[in-house]
């Protein structure tokens, strides 16, 4: 297995000047796990160029599935791409609640995500009512095959997962590490289901009110290959203690 892989999803946080010296701060920095960053977009090219020659990768936090067009406010992959980000995060919960995204929309950017040769991180998770009423695998296996239609077992090599449970966002209500590597065993099996033995080695992080405090027993379990984290990951400091919690 690979070493964990550890995300910062910064939302609509940070300055381009805070998040310049986040950069430098992490640089300067060691971690065991892999570190990733998902800026705010119009920091993308500024943070690939900073960290060039560094093993932390940046992604884009969304994109459009359309190559290009009249489409006011939007990022397509070629432009994700073309700023030096290797990533694109798709699917927060966020995104479906504010944004209207559907398990359909978000194929569509999946698949133009992985024709552009970026690697997707897909955001799937159940709500809170989803799980009070038993229904968070039917939940995840839906998402999965949903927003993976079309996708080839080739392309899927450049597939990640973040399994955020809707609940655990921001809430400070983790899920324990007993119900996250159920849930990442059951997505495991699935995309195995989906696309071949071979793929149950795909990363899939947890996220939800990860925190420098809960990190370590999260990473404890055979299934959790990571974190994406929000609020704790605005402090360079906390960042840094959940990528060394491994
Ligand atoms: P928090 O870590 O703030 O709960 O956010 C999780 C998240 O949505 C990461 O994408």
């Amino acid at each position: 297995m690979e070493n964990l892989l550890v995300a910062a999803n910064w939302k609509m946080h940070k300055t381009l000047q805070e998040a310049e010296e986040f950069a430098e701060d992490i640089k300067a920095a060691k971690a065991k796990a892999s570190l990733l960053i998902f800026p705010p977009s119009p920091y993308l090219a500024r943070l690939s160029a900073l960290l060039e020659g560094t093993s932390v990768e940046v992604g884009a936090q969304n994109m459009h599935a359309e190559e290009k067009g009249a489409f006011t406010g939007e990022i397509s992959a070629a432009m994700v791409k073309s700023c030096g980000a290797s990533r694109v995060l798709l699917g927060h919960s966020e995104r479906r609640q504010h944004f209207g995204e559907t398990n359909a929309s978000i194929n569509g950017k999946v698949k133009a995500a992985l024709k552009h040769g970026l690697k997707a991180m897909l955001c799937i998770g159940e709500t809170s009512s989803e799980r009070e009423s038993g229904r968070t695998m039917d939940v995840l296996r839906a998402q999965l095959e949903e927003c993976l239609g079309g996708v080839s077992a080739k392309e899927a090599g450049r597939i990640t997962i973040a399994y955020e449970p809707v609940w655990a966002i921001g809430t400070g209500k983790t899920a324990t590490p007993q119900q996250a590597q159920e849930a990442h065993a059951f997505i495991r099996k699935t995309l195995s289901g989906l696309f071949g033995k071979e793929y149950s080695k795909t990363r899939i992080l947890y996220g939800g009110s990860v925190t420098p405090e809960n990190a370590a027993s999260l990473f404890r379990e055979k299934d959790v290959d990571g974190a994406l984290v929000g609020g704790a990951s605005l402090d360079v400091g906390k960042f840094l203690k959940i990528g060394n919690a491994g």
